[in-house]
């Protein structure tokens, strides 16, 4: 974005989603408007950054090319999506480089696993939270020589922040063992933020990097990489989904000090990465970020994603912050003051802030169940389970799974523990609106006011899910790929 950019108001981005009136069909016959509490799985699609993405496909070409007007058109929106990325992060262009990786930020922390551990075999220790999402824990476990996961403060079932005191002493107990911290910036469950910028002056001090991973933060908050006014505070890398940042389709992203992949060969080799190549050996390019990109990249995606940034840059992500905090409290207060339902998390937001994201369960009603209600009767879209982030929702939910006193041996105890372990969660984007939060808190407010009725409308599998006994919805009858397309080629009158 440069300094002259036109500002954009938030009002109107809000306005540009892809999917605000998408309706369905409910088990009680009523068609209505979707609301959708999903955006920490996926968010909805800004409109402006997909319509320049059309505005480029009719130059699209591949970045690999260079001589023709097209490539040449490709090269440069790829490059200008690399350096949205940069600028968005409040990352130094010139010690940090922005590169796509995969369709999420698992490969790029996959990547990072494998590239850091051949870097210094000789720190055998990772350091990761115990509220982490599986990608920014199982990549550690498969390539550190052995991963500790850092406790939280408070007790279950109000677990707050990384425990700070508790990450000190690992670090103090192992001096020049720890190769890095894997930390989120914000839970993916209980939308809790970790103080990263605290935990990268810990792990310098003990000469350990630490790798954010922001898949659930860049979207709600802003987050600085190096511009931190203190280089202690600087992270060494950040990674994200494009996903979860309003560019359905767009890849995961690693934005990494320089100094950490240079003189290394690249985790992933082919082509657009090399100088040269005989038949003997090959040289790698020196030039950042080709040479952490082998292949041709998701040019469209990297572009939209780039837009995506751009413009929430003109809004700006204080305001955008600002506003989701009001609609978070309303939220969160909400569910808190119903008799009937446990948020998870400490609900002290002075002590343990969060971001957009509310982890909960309802007494006496299975998260599957209020999952499939909330759907089928309201139209309210939210995710249920354990999230993939299975240690941290089985801490959160312990007291609970003791109280259950399950044994063991019984017949349906895997079944009936499928059922019992897992939450509700509802999630914001920018998109959303008061109410879609008033018809979440209505639709579990009916829940809690006619358990018996819900109950009988559903009946379990053996795999302890719910499905409704009358009222089906294929996916197929609400989208047929194959008949969508047949409908496109009758309009192309082929
Ligand atoms: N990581 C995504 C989530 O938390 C899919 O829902």
């Amino acid at each position: 974005m440069n300094q002259h950019a036109q500002t954009v108001s938030l009002s109107a981005i809000q306005q540009d989603f892809n999917g605000l009136d998408t309706g369905y069909r409910l088990a009680d016959g009523r068609f209505v408007r979707r609301h959708y509490l999903d955006s920490a799985a996926s968010t909805l699609a800004l409109g402006c950054a997909r319509r320049l993405t059309d505005v480029l496909l009719p130059h699209y070409a591949n970045s690999h090319s260079q001589l023709h007007f097209s490539a040449r058109i490709a090269s440069h929106a790829l490059d200008w999506a690399h350096a949205q990325v940069l600028r968005f992060l409040g990352a130094d262009p010139v010690d940090y480089t922005a590169f796509f990786a995969g369709s999420g930020c698992t490969a790029a922390l996959n990547r990072l696993a494998r590239g850091l551990a051949a870097r210094r075999p000789e720190c055998k220790l990772v350091l990761v939270s115990l509220m982490e999402h599986h990608a920014n824990d199982l990549p550690h476990r498969k390539q550190a020589g052995r991963v500790v996961h850092i406790p939280l403060t408070g007790a279950s079932p109000a677990l707050g922040t990384v425990d700070l005191a508790a990450l000190a002493d690992v670090l103090e107990q192992h001096p020049g063992q720890v190769n890095y911290i894997a930390i989120s910036a914000a839970s993916n469950v209980t939308g809790i933020i970790n103080p990263v910028h605290d935990i990268a002056a810990l792990a310098h001090a003990h000469g350990a990097w630490v790798v954010v991973d922001a898949s659930q933060a860049l979207a709600h908050a802003p987050l600085a990489c190096s511009d931190t006014g203190a280089p202690e505070r600087a992270l060494d890398a950040v990674v994200f989904s494009g996903h979860k940042l309003y560019a359905p389709g767009s890849p995961g992203v690693a934005v990494v000090r320089r100094a950490l992949l240079e003189g290394q060969e690249p985790d992933e080799v082919g082509g657009g990465m090399v100088e040269d190549v005989h038949l003997a050996g090959y040289e790698i390019a020196s030039r950042f970020p080709d040479r952490e990109e082998a292949g041709t990249p998701n040019i469209l995606g990297a572009v939209q994603l780039g837009a995506v940034l751009n413009v929430l840059q003109r809004v700006g992500m204080a305001q955008i912050h600002a506003a989701e905090q009001t609609l978070l409290a309303d939220l969160l207060g909400g569910l808190a003051a119903l008799p009937g339902v446990r948020v998870y998390g400490d609900l002290d937001l002075a002590r343990s802030p969060r971001l957009g994201t509310v982890a909960f369960n309802l007494a006496g009603l299975e998260h599957g169940l209020v999952a499939a209600a909330l759907n089928d009767y309201h139209n309210i879209a939210v995710r249920n389970g354990c999230f993939c982030a299975h240690p941290y929702v089985r801490e959160l939910l312990k007291p609970e799974l003791w109280a259950l006193e399950l044994d063991p041996d019984a017949e349906d105890a895997v079944a009936t523990l499928k059922r019992q372990q897992g939450m509700v969660r509802a999630s914001l984007g920018l998109y959303s609106r008061s109410d879609d939060v008033a018809a979440l808190l209505a639709g579990v407010g009916d829940l809690l006011a006619r358990p018996a009725y819900y109950r009988a409308q559903y009946q379990t599998t053996a795999d302890g899910n719910f499905v409704h006994r009358t009222f089906t919805a294929s996916a197929e009858s609400l989208f047929d790929p194959e008949a969508e397309l047949t409908r496109i080629l009758g309009d192309l009158r082929c």
